[in-house]
């Protein structure tokens, strides 16, 4: 018989893709889909691992209750693994959101509260600050995904294996979107110990700190901190759970570039993915452009185009500047 014992049980060994149409020329661009975890999302890798950190620590105790600020991937992550494992689940997050991941975390019987986006990470109102708040008042364990080893190990340990097992080892690039820095972190480190010479390239938005910081060492002057429309990717603080020491190089991708790369994957390979992958395909392809054929660029689509329909369509696309002659025109009207 072949019946897994829970949910959990599907997670990982995502199928990697090659992107024959999206990217015709150059080296081949090969991306691992990560909507084909039980939750959609690359982020249910890291759900059980951060779970699984609480208790090895003790900070999470039998019938307790989680609180962490997320986008809502890692919340629905850690909601699978708390709900098999008999956990309360507090997320906090930026009202910018898109309001389907907070339906999907409540269908979840998780509890939500949603904090103001257009505050500095160390403000009180902030999504960070108000978990920190809930944790010290009613005792949760807070896993704190952005400084949490648990977050990167976790990608080292499945991510990081699947993609060298599943090219034999034969990549040449690992590029991947920067939010965290779990994902790019982890499996570079696993892939760069098989074999140091893995190019790794970190994909950050126009906006975010991490570009200027490898460049610099240092965080940026504060007029480069901005808003941007890619959703899951870069930050405006400096998260812990990056692992420096295995990235070679941050590349920045602007929010038009990105949503217009999410809709050529879509009509061109059959791909409906969310912004943050828009932007990883959008910087493979343009790092693969200068690769021989025998290279190979290994990338990750982090979620669904599903999880932001009240963005991926015309009157919002439109509306923030994001359709082009290109684009626009295949858009049909909604009305
Ligand atoms: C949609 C999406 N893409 C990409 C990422 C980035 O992954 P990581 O946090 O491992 O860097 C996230 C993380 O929240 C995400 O939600």
């Amino acid at each position: 018989m072949e019946i897994l014992d829970n949910i959990l049980d599907t997670l990982g060994n995502t199928p990697l893709v090659r992107l024959r149409r999206f990217s015709p020329t150059g080296a081949p661009i090969a991306a691992k889909i990560e909507t084909f975890n039980p939750g959609s999302s690359v982020k249910d890798r890291i759900g059980l691992a951060l779970i699984e950190a609480g208790e090895r620590s003790g900070q999470l105790k039998p019938g307790g209750t989680i609180v962490e600020p997320t986008s809502g991937n890692t919340g629905l992550g850690l909601a699978m693994a708390a709900i098999l494992k008999g956990y309360k689940l507090i997320c906090t997050a930026a009202d910018k959101i898109p309001k389907e991941k907070v339906a999907l975390l409540k269908a979840f019987g998780v509890e939500v509260v949603l904090c103001p986006t257009n505050v500095p990470a160390d403000d009180p109102r902030s999504y960070y600050k108000v978990a920190e708040r809930i944790r010290d008042e009613q005792g949760a364990y807070l896993p704190y995904q952005y400084y949490n080893q648990a977050n990167p190990e976790a990608h080292y340990r499945s991510t990081g294996s699947e993609i060298w097992r599943q090219t034999d080892g034969t990549l040449t690039h690992w590029v991947a979107g920067i939010g965290t820095g779990g994902t790019i972190s982890g499996a570079a480190k696993y892939l760069k110990e098989r074999n140091p010479r893995v190019k790794v390239v970190a994909v950050d938005t126009v906006g975010s700190v991490y570009a200027y910081y490898k460049e610099y060492g240092a965080l940026p002057p504060p007029e480069r901190i901005h808003q941007y429309l890619i959703d899951g990717i870069g930050e405006d603080f400096l998260p812990e759970t990056v692992w420096w020491d295995y990235i070679d190089e941050v590349v920045t991708v602007d929010d038009k570039s990105a949503y217009r790369a999410t809709l050529q994957l879509a009509r061109q390979e059959g791909i409906f993915c969310g912004s943050s992958a828009g932007a990883a395909a959008e910087a493979a392809r343009r790092i693969a452009q200068g690769l021989p054929d025998d290279a190979l660029v290994v990338t990750l689509f982090p979620d669904s185009g599903e999880r932001y329909l009240s963005k991926l369509n015309e009157e919002w696309l439109q509306e923030h500047g994001l359709l082009d002659e290109e684009t626009g025109k295949q858009i049909p009207r909604g009305r």
